[in-house]
């Protein structure tokens, strides 16, 4: 009682320091009354935890007295025990355990991150005992296959050739025999470690923890600690690299030049679930093997998938370490351990006996091999995602209404908070933490705590906690949410106010998140696009600078607005070509149904004002919209001259491809051939070099960039071939150094009028891009998400195109305008045109390049294209035409009262735009905006690779299935 009282009195007077008094006044129900328990803290009734369907059996065993008063007589001192009063636990069951009152708790530490799938998991608890009852034990001097099998299961879970398996007892074995094997592998006797990591408590790996609350007057061992890579409290916050110039510098200075190792793990668990910086083992697994030694990677907590977005640890950084240690997690509660490592480096235990009595011995090896089993079926990785992810974002709002919180740190279920008394200062709120560690409990909630100061809560729950389980109590702690919606309450002394939303709300709840302004995230407005652009004129460098900071944004949207609805899927859209329905993220567009596309947040008037020129007042550069499109930025007109000249540089065609569409016969379809020539460029890739190569998926995006770079660059010469060998001589027009992309195909088309060249410019520009789901975007899109290169993607994209409701409407128009002229003349009047288009409708057919499957006005792209007419070719008869077209066809079709959008777009201009300068061949159009597309399938296709998106695979149902549905929804 004395300890809590102390605790009470000092987190008063911390309160009375600093903003936390202000929030316990406005709270008002504090500690002072009495003691730290909920009730004292709050009138209202604590939210219950979800229901679970488990009772648990009556126990009649000794009480925690009895059992801590033998502890103290028979276990050793240092045995220390969570709680004031401790907690006497007698029975778990999945994320939940009971004490010996039946009172159930949420575990969210898992006995110290050990519990993996679950207490007591029904599948793998049947093979524990299964393997008991024929054999415990016997040693590895007998065979048995269970310790093969797990040997084999874990092995395939690593990547490289982490092939070969020492199975041992706890992470402190692992630890110990990995750093002997660094030490004989290498010759070299220093090892590396980094400052807050833990790594054990045995005699050896002491030397490898750095914490001082965990080491022993003892010999160290010849160990160095390095300065820690903690984004939040390190000198250089998130910047890797001057971290790991320390450990350079440490090599250096500090030890001989050659070091035996170097271990860390990805994610502290004892310091507190610090992150390491981001890309931080990149350069040390570099540098340390440049000193002779191996990289050792402590998987003890942060392995099997708790951290969500991996299964390894290790692999969030991008590195293949060369020996892996793992324990906790990988037995679910079982006495196991494990050390990977490549048979180079396991072979150096050969020289002597190297033996454990118990590692993987028949019962721990069922057991192990289940875990995996289990983890695996119960996709319990991809789990961790979701609810860490949504975890990890409900607590970070949090902090925004919370002082005490200074961080809120983690992946997947390995998550952190740290609480400060002082946010600028960062101290460590070690009373406060501890006060709220004992309310936590008494609202039924086990976390663990960490940190050098035990100031930050460590949340890493058994992997299993369920979506229902959040579902369900949603409805139990609404009122709760409701009133914290209304009325925010402080993070006063009544911590558990704060701490309450923050746990049974946080670590069950997918909540209702506040409206989300989905909208401005992708609407960037024309400063932000139009912002000086200090990244230099390469666009490569450009986009490396960039991928980093938008994966960022896309995981905070995934973690904050995650669970966010974005509006009702209906029969009718399920059925309807899934109209309306949100389900592809594009960012290089936006389409408004009634505004039109918007090019990074920029409409079409407005690229034509911003974006470079080849002339004044002329029409943009389509390199300057690849720009836009890639970076979200605006170019300079260097930018895009740079640009020009990269894709020239990049443009020369492989004589095989044109070989290739010489095999097809002349009277092929352009769009045939031309998808013909793609494919043959494909050889080429460099995607599928470096995957084949084993490249890490983190750099997916660099040779996806090559490729796309490549493929822009050569599609202009392919379609100009194809164009030349079926309606001119044959013969290909080179490219001419001096013109930019579009007055380059234009003239290699063999049209070199200035004009055209602007036409071109103009028309590559705005064919681009159409948000994605269009067909030739969401298709060139869904193939890549199966990672297959630009060139398949691409080639895929324009099958898409050619189909006569998408890009081959393209051609259908000029074809039917000439149709018109044919049978009524050029000078047509208005009333004829009204008659021809009723015959054309009554005859079952279309106006072609009227309606549009999302526009609902005019096509901006339309208007663009009209008023180059109006400024070239004001009096062209098939302009007047088109321009009478649109006076009439609305009308009609509104009359008609069956379309959406009587309004014309882009296809009802752009050929008769093409006739004027004697590109007469509609056939063909459907080609031009092939290469037009390029530009925007191609920029979101780089965008794909470096946020990482997945495969997309949206469920399907049968008819019978949505009858079933409907009727029982009718019904309910
Ligand atoms: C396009 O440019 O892709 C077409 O307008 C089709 C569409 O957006 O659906």
């Amino acid at each position: 009682m004395a300890f809590r009282r102390q605790i009470i009195r000092a987190t008063l007077q911390n309160a009375k320091r600093n903003s936390l008094a202000q929030l316990a006044r406005a709270g008002g129900r504090c500690l002072s009354t009495a003691s730290p328990s909920l009730s004292a803290a709050t009138a209202d009734a604590p939210p219950q935890l979800p229901p679970f369907d488990h009772r648990p059996k009556p126990y009649k065993g000794p009480s925690a007295e009895e059992v801590l008063q033998k502890r103290k007589t028979y276990l050793g001192p240092s045995l220390f025990y969570y709680y004031q009063k401790p907690l006497n636990i007698v029975e778990g069951k999945m994320q939940y355990l009971y004490d010996e009152n039946g009172k159930r708790y949420l575990d969210a530490f898992a006995g110290i991150v050990t519990v993996s799938a679950g207490h007591c998991h029904p599948e793998i608890l049947k093979d524990i005992v299964e393997q008991s009852e024929l054999l415990q034990h016997a040693t590895t001097i007998y065979l048995h296959h269970a310790i093969a099998d797990f040997a084999e299961g874990l092995a395939e879970k690593m990547p490289g050739n982490l092939k070969v398996v020492y199975f041992v007892n706890s992470g402190s074995e692992a630890n110990e025999l990995a750093m002997m094997m660094a030490r004989l592998y290498t010759g070299n006797l220093e090892m590396i470690s980094l400052r807050n990591g833990y790594h054990g408590g045995s005699s050896n790996t002491i030397g490898l923890t750095a914490l001082n609350t965990w080491k022993y007057p003892i010999p160290q061992g010849e160990i160095h600690h390095v300065m820690n890579p903690d984004p939040y409290r390190g000198i250089f916050g998130s910047d890797a690299a001057g971290y790991a110039k320390d450990v350079e510098d440490h090599i250096a200075y500090g030890t001989s030049g050659r070091v035996a190792g170097f271990i860390a793990e990805t994610i502290q668990g004892v310091g507190g679930a610090v992150e390491l910086a981001p890309g931080y083992l990149k350069t040390v697994y570099d540098t340390v093997r440049k000193a002779g030694g191996v990289c050792i990677a402590d998987e003890v907590q942060t392995g099997f998938g708790r951290t969500g977005s991996h299964y390894w640890g290790f692999e969030t950084q991008g590195v293949i370490p060369d020996i892996v240690t793992m324990a906790k997690g990988i037995g679910n509660g079982l006495p196991l351990g494990a050390v990977v490592t490549t048979p180079e480096i396991a072979s150096v235990m050969s020289q002597k006996i190297q033996f454990n009595t118990f590692g993987g011995n028949p019962v721990c090896s069922a057991g192990g091999l289940a875990v995996l089993r289990v983890l695996d079926k119960e996709k319990r990785q991809q789990h961790c995602a979701q609810v860490g992810t949504h975890l990890i974002g409900r607590l970070r709002d949090l902090k925004e209404k919370y002082e005490i919180i200074g961080d809120v740190r983690g992946r997947g279920l390995m998550v952190g908070v740290e609480l400060v008394t002082d946010r600028k200062e960062k101290t460590p709120a070690k009373a406060e933490t501890a006060v709220l560690f004992e309310q936590l409990r008494e609202l039924g909630i086990l976390v663990g705590k960490g940190g050098l100061h035990g100031n930050v809560f460590r949340i890493k729950p058994p992997m299993c906690f369920s979506k229902d389980d959040a579902v369900r109590s949603l409805k139990e702690t609404h009122r709760y949410s409701e009133e914290e919606r209304v009325l925010p309450r402080p993070a006063s002394l009544s911590l558990s106010l704060g701490i309450l939303p923050l746990t049974p709300y946080a670590l069950f709840l997918p909540h209702i998140i506040p409206p989300s302004a989905s909208e401005s995230f992708f609407r960037s407005p024309l400063n932000k696009v139009q912002q000086p652009n200090n990244l230099g004129s390469d666009l490569h460098s450009q986009l490396k600078e960039l991928i980093p900071e938008q994966q960022e944004r896309l995981k905070k949207i995934r973690s904050d607005y995650g669970k966010v609805q974005l509006g009702n899927i209906t029969t009718d859209m399920v059925i309807g070509g899934m109209r309306g329905m949100v389900g592809l993220l594009w960012e290089t567009s936006l389409l408004d149904p009634e505004e039109g596309i918007r090019f990074r947040g920029l409409s079409i008037p407005e690229c034509q004002k911003v974006l470079p020129a080849a002339q004044p007042d002329g029409e943009p550069l389509p390199e300057g919209l690849l720009w836009l499109l890639l970076t979200g930025k605006v170019p300079s007109k260097e930018q895009v001259n740079a640009l020009s000249k990269e894709l020239r540089d990049r443009a020369a065609v492989p004589d095989y491809a044109f070989k290739a569409i010489d095999a097809l016969p002349v009277s092929a379809h352009p769009m045939t051939q031309f998808t013909t020539g793609v494919m043959a460029l494909q050889v080429q890739s460099e995607f599928q070099k470096a995957y084949d190569q084993g490249i890490h998926k983190s750099k997916y995006w660099e040779p996806t960039f090559e490729d796309s770079l490549n493929l822009i660059a050569r599609l202009p010469a392919v379609a100009a071939y194809v164009y030349r060998r079926i309606f001119k001589d044959g013969k290909i027009i080179p490219m001419d150094d001096s013109l930019d992309y579009g007055a380059n195909f234009s003239h290699m088309l063999g049209f070199d009028d200035p004009k055209m060249h602007e036409l071109m410019r103009l028309y590559v520009t705005i064919h681009s891009d159409h948000e994605g789901g269009n067909v030739s975007a969401h298709t060139g899109h869904l193939v890549a998400s199966a990672l297959s290169d630009p060139y398949l993607s691409f080639a895929a994209a324009l099958n898409g195109l050619a189909g006569p409701l998408h890009g081959l409407a393209n051609q259908e128009v000029l074809l039917w305008i000439k149709s018109v002229v044919e049978e009524c003349g050029e000078n047509i009047s208005k009333d004829q045109l009204k008659d021809y288009v009723w015959k054309t409708l009554n005859s079952g057919k279309v106006v072609p390049g009227f309606g549009h499957g999302v526009l609902r006005k005019t096509d901006p792209r339309y208007m663009c294209q009209r008023e180059f007419a109006l400024k070239h070719l004001p009096k062209d008869p098939l302009f007047q035409l088109v321009s009478k077209l649109y006076d009439v066809v609305p009308p009609i079709l509104t009359e008609l009262g069956k379309v959406k959008n009587p309004w014309p777009n882009v296809d009802a201009h752009s050929g008769v735009l093409l006739n004027y300068y004697g590109l007469t061949e509609a056939r063909y159009y459907t080609v031009l905006f092939g290469v037009s597309r390029s530009i925007g399938i191609c920029s979101q296709l780089i965008w794909d690779r470096a946020l990482g998106l997945p495969l997309e695979r949206p469920k399907s149902v049968t008819m019978e299935w949505l009858e079933n549905h409907c009727k029982k929804a009718a019904a309910a």
